[in-house]
């Protein structure tokens, strides 16, 4: 028999969630995000003449995990310094924009974005927050982690691709800071970085604005560590990418076959990950179709992370027609990271 104490107790915990549910939305956008295109990229990007595969299938719920493993390694400065910079700026931002809502592209944990939600303003002015990511749990986890500590926001998060659905971003109930943090910037080769800060700037109205962080060029060991740490964390989430395909669409990829590499091209002004066979490798998935022999003299390029400088962010918003406020930058050697404040132009 339950004991008064614990009834209240159930009772407690179900008018909680009850409310808790009552601030939420999640809307999945064509089955959630990116894979209603894996099938069509897998095949063209393993039967190209440079084998590749885009980033965004790094994140199933493992790849996601990892992510949040790689951001704690000390190899990893990005997210420690972009941490460092919403320290000192946050509480400003907030004051001075005082946005109605936050849309948060690729958000991830959202882990860094709790230090605008919990400026002193906040509770003031802030009212909704809009995570967008393809990896729906941890779009779910962290939404109710943050129903549960900041009381007067609601969360409206939508399962999607930053690329092709940002028109299912939900109406604007006010002023809104767009922001697009950890830098995934990076992630896009210039062409899709230019198409993508041009819907972002679709989602902006006058007084809006988009905080963005980006990764600044810096000395080469200090960028190839980030890459390529002690504990292959990163090895471990370069590979994950072949499971999550061999999962999703059948294919029989050896993950464990395939060694991580990571260096900065610097002709190019990127980090590239890739993997490579160790010995030649027949790769089939039939429902594709996709039967493709991969060398251990080629490699599948999976992630390009580009470094920027305060002029090269410059150009690349006025190209998608923003203007940059105010850039934001980490001034230690080994941390140099930039948050750039952009308007619309
Ligand atoms: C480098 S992580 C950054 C996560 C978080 N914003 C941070 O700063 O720690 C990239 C995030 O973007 C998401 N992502 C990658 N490509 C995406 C795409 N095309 N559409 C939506 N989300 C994407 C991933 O699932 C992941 O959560």
């Amino acid at each position: 028999m339950a004991r008064p104490g614990s009834l209240l107790l159930m009772t407690d915990t179900a008018h909680a969630n009850t409310e808790l549910a009552a601030r939420l939305t999640i809307d999945v956008v064509d089955g959630g995000g990116a894979s209603g295109t894996m099938a069509e990229d897998v095949l063209a990007g393993l039967t190209a003449e440079r084998k590749q595969l885009p980033p965004k299938y790094f994140y199933d719920d493992a790849g996601s995990r990892l992510f949040e493993q790689i951001t704690e390694l000390p190899e990893y400065y990005p997210t420690r310094a972009e941490r460092e910079l919403l320290e000192e700026t946050a509480d400003g931002l907030m004051a001075g924009l005082r946005p109605v809502e936050i849309v948060e592209l690729g958000a991830g944990s959202s882990a860094k974005t709790r230090r605008l939600l919990s400026a002193p303003t906040a509770h003031e002015h802030l009212r909704r927050f809009v995570p967008m990511d393809v990896s729906r749990e941890i779009v779910e986890s962290s939404a109710l982690g943050l129903l549960r500590d900041y009381p007067y926001l609601s969360v409206h998060g939508v399962i999607g691709d930053f690329e092709r659905h940002l028109g299912r971003i939900p109406q604007a109930l006010g002023r809104r800071l767009v922001l697009f943090l950890g830098g995934t910037i990076g992630n896009l080769h210039p062409p899709e970085r230019t198409a993508f800060l041009t819907g972002v700037r679709g989602l902006l109205g006058p007084g809006d604005r988009v905080l963005i962080g980006l990764d600044l060029v810096k000395d080469v060991p200090t960028m190839e560590a980030a890459y390529n740490d002690a504990a292959g964390v990163t090895a471990a989430f370069n590979r994950n990418m072949l499971w999550a395909i061999n999962r999703e669409l059948g294919a029989n990829f050896d993950p464990d076959a395939f060694a991580h590499r990571a260096f900065f091209n610097a002709e190019e002004s990127r980090i590239e990950m890739h993997l490579v066979p160790s010995v030649a490798q027949e790769v089939s998935a039939p429902d594709i179709p996709l039967h493709v022999t991969i060398r251990p003299t080629e490699t599948i390029w999976t992630e390009s992370s580009y470094k920027f400088t305060v002029a090269s962010i410059e150009e690349m918003l006025t190209g998608a027609g923003l203007r940059l406020e105010h850039c934001y930058t980490n001034e230690h050697p080994d941390r140099r990271f930039a948050l750039a404040l952009a308007a619309p132009a």
